[in-house]
C-alpha cells in the first residue's frame, strides 16, 4: 500500500480528503470510519467493477466493524435514469440506512452521479463516499460535488450538489481498465493542463500518459496534481457560478461532439477534440497567442487523443445549443488563450456558429 498525496478540499459545504494512492482498497473500511458516524455502508456500483472489486470493498468496510448492502446496476450511461435511482433508494430504505449512515459509490463517473444523486436525496442527504475506479472519475467527477442522473431530453439534467465526505483514489484499479477508457481519463487531465498547470501540460507532452503504465507512483502523482488543480477552483466556487465554468474548457463543443456520436465515444474523447477545436477557433480569431493550438494538438494526440471532429457544423450547433449550460439567447464559452490562462466568452448564437466554421473539421492533414 502507498499514499502518494493526501489532497484536502475546503469547499464552502464541507471539506474532505482525497486521498491517492495504490492498494488503497484494503484500508477502506478504517478510512470510512474515521470520518463518518455510520454504522451501515451502502455500495454502489456497476456489473463492470462490482465483479472485480466489490468483494474486496465489503470486506474492508465489514472489518471495520459497518454492516454492508450493496446495489450493483447494468452498467452503461444508458442506466444513468430515474429506474435505476428509485431502484437503489428502495433498496437502501430496504437495508434499513438512517441519516448517519453512509453510500460508498464504487465505480466510474456513472457510478459516481447516481450515487452521490441517491445519497443526496436519502432522507434529504446522507453522506457519500467517492471511490473512483476509473481515471476520468479519479481526476474529475468523483472531486467536487457534482452528481446527477439522465432525462430523454439531456445528460445531468436532474441532480445535486454532494461533496463527498472522503475519496480515495486507489491508482491499482486502473490495471483492470479497458485502453480506451483508461485514454479517455486523460482528455480530462490534459483540459486541467491547459486551464492551471503549463508544467503538467509540458510533462505530457513529451511523456504521454498511457494505458498499462505500471509505474503506480507517477500515475498516482499525476492524479494528486489534478485533483489539486480542481480543488483551488471548487474551494473558490463550489457551486459553478463564477471560476467553475473554466471546468467546462473544451466541454461545449465536446458535448456536441458526444450528442452527435449518439454518445458511443467517450466523454474524454470528446472534450479532447472540442478542445483542440475551441483552441483553434480561438487562435483564428486572435483571442489567443499564436501556436497555441498546435501546441495542445501536439499534447492531445501524444496521449492517443482525437484533435478534430468530422460531425457536420449545423448538427454541432444544434447540440451545442440544447446543452444546459446555454445561458439565454447566447453560449458561454471557455476560451483557451494561452496554457494556464482562459477567460470566459459570452457569445451570441451567430458568433458561435462562426466559431464552429473556424475550429471544428480544419485541423491541418
Ligand atoms: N466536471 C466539471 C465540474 O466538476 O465542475
Amino acid at each position: 500500500m502507498g499514499v502518494a498525496e493526501t489532497v484536502r478540499v475546503d469547499a464552502r459545504s464541507r471539506s474532505y480528503d482525497v486521498v491517492v494512492g495504490w492498494g488503497l482498497l484494503a484500508s477502506l473500511g478504517a478510512r470510512v470510519h474515521a470520518v463518518c458516524k455510520a454504522e451501515n455502508a451502502f455500495v454502489v456500483s456497476d456489473s463492470n467493477v462490482a465483479p472485480l472489486y466489490l468483494a474486496a470493498c465489503e470486506a474492508s468496510l465489514t472489518a471495520a466493524g459497518l454492516r454492508v448492502a450493496s446495489h450493483v446496476f447494468p452498467a452503461g450511461e444508458q442506466h444513468k435514469r430515474m429506474g435505476t435511482f428509485e431502484q437503489i433508494l428502495e433498496d437502501m430504505a430496504g437495508a434499513g440506512l438512517t441519516r448517519d449512515d453512509v453510500v460508498i459509490a464504487l465505480g466510474g463517473g456513472v457510478v459516481g452521479d447516481m450515487a452521490g444523486f441517491a445519497a443526496a436525496s436519502y432522507m434529504r442527504g446522507i453522506e457519500v463516499v467517492q471511490v473512483p475506479t476509473t481515471l476520468l472519475a479519479m481526476v474529475d467527477s468523483s472531486v467536487g460535488g457534482k452528481t446527477a442522473i439522465d432525462l430523454s431530453t439531456g445528460k445531468n439534467l436532474v441532480g445535486a450538489f454532494l461533496q463527498p465526505s472522503l475519496v480515495v483514489a486507489d491508482v491499482s484499479l486502473l490495471a483492470t481498465l479497458d485502453d480506451e477508457v483508461f485514454t479517455d481519463g486523460m482528455g480530462e487531465v490534459v483540459k486541467h493542463g491547459v486551464l492551471a498547470d503549463e508544467e503538467l501540460f509540458d510533462e505530457l507532452a513529451v511523456h504521454p500518459l498511457l494505458p498499462g503504465t505500471s509505474d503506480l507512483a507517477y500515475l498516482a502523482h499525476i492524479v494528486a496534481r489534478n485533483v489539486a488543480i480542481k480543488r483551488d477552483v471548487v474551494n473558490a466556487d463550489e457551486t459553478e457560478r463564477g471560476l467553475r465554468q473554466t471546468l467546462n474548457l473544451g466541454h461545449t463543443l465536446g458535448h456536441a461532439i458526444e450528442a452527435a456520436h449518439d454518445f458511443t465515444l467517450g466523454h474524454g474523447h470528446c472534450v479532447a477534440a472540442g478542445l483542440c477545436c475551441i483552441a483553434r477557433a480561438a487562435e483564428a480569431l486572435g483571442w489567443a497567442e499564436a501556436g497555441l493550438s498546435a501546441r495542445i494538438d501536439r499534447c492531445v494526440a501524444a496521449q492517443g487523443l482525437p484533435i478534430d471532429t468530422e460531425v457536420a457544423h449545423q448538427t454541432l450547433l444544434v447540440f451545442a445549443t440544447l446543452d444546459k449550460k446555454r445561458h439565454g439567447d447566447g453560449v458561454n464559452v471557455i476560451v483557451p488563450t494561452g496554457i494556464s490562462r482562459c477567460e470566459i466568452r459570452r457569445v451570441s448564437l451567430a458568433a458561435f456558429s462562426h466559431i464552429i466554421d473556424l475550429g471544428c473539421g480544419t485541423s491541418p492533414a
